[in-house]
């Protein structure tokens, strides 16, 4: 896949609907989206990207062939993520880069929103890799603190940003946390929506709270790892 004459050849694993496929596309490279849900695969190839439904843990791509592999907010859903790092990092060509952008274990302290919701938080905390795994899974990878600010993709870092959103069913519902909550623990999330308001009316700014954390770890990480040259 790799060819130093053509645009960068780069598998967005994880990749979903393909919205950052699409961004890096219109920067001049050449993505593969590369996910396991159909559904997902099925509106990034109506963005006219190339597709490959697959595990992250075992992608369909040869050594050493693509110039860069990224990972997008997706490694907490996979339960053998430790082989999808290694996978990403074995079809990285020699100078070629891992792209890793997570939340871990030590971010969702800045998602203040989870005390809230204890056992939906349980069921997350144990999905979530922590930082010390992630460097021992990609050693030598630099690590860059990245903010969460923008609010069109209902992401709960940037939604923590503005507590009172947090209010809002419909706004709620854009994130999967609240949509395993809703499923599985709905009178843990009425509750805890109560108290959510009560706090608020009373003067609680949670969000200032966490400002220190967040100014010291961002509300995520991206890991950028180089495949050695030999
Ligand atoms: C939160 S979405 C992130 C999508 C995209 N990377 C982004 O940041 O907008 C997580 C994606 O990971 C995919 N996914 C979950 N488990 C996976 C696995 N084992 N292998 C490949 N993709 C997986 C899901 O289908 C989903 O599209």
């Amino acid at each position: 896949m790799s060819d130093s004459r053509a645009r960068p050849a780069l598998v967005d694993v994880g990749g979903g609907t393909g919205n950052y496929s699409a961004a890096l596309r219109e920067l001049g490279m050449r993505p593969v989206v590369a996910d396991v849900d159909p559904g997902m695969l099925a509106v990034a190839a109506s963005k006219q990207l190339p597709v490959v439904r697959t595990d992250a843990a075992a992608l369909p791509f040869a050594d050493r062939s693509v110039d860069a592999v990224l990972l997008c907010s997706m490694l907490h859903h996979v339960p053998d993520w430790a082989q999808a790092l290694a996978e990403a990092c074995r079809v990285a060509r020699p100078g070629g880069r891992v792209v890793l952008m997570a939340f871990t274990r030590e971010h969702l302290e800045v998602h203040w929103i989870m005390e809230y919701f204890p056992e939906t938080t349980a069921h997350f905390v144990d999905a979530h890799q922590t930082m010390d795994d992630l460097t021992r899974a990609l050693p030598g990878a630099s690590a860059t603190p990245v903010r969460y600010e923008d609010l069109v993709d209902g992401s709960m870092a940037a939604l923590c940003r503005h507590p009172e959103l947090l209010l809002d069913p419909d706004i709620r519902r854009q994130t999967s946390y609240f949509d395993h909550a809703e499923t599985d623990h709905p009178d843990e999330l009425a509750a805890g929506v109560r108290a959510l308001d009560r706090d608020l009316a009373a003067g609680r700014h949670p969000d200032d709270e966490v400002a220190e954390v967040r100014d010291r770890i961002g509300d995520a990480v991206v890991l950028t790892w180089t495949a050695p040259a030999s």
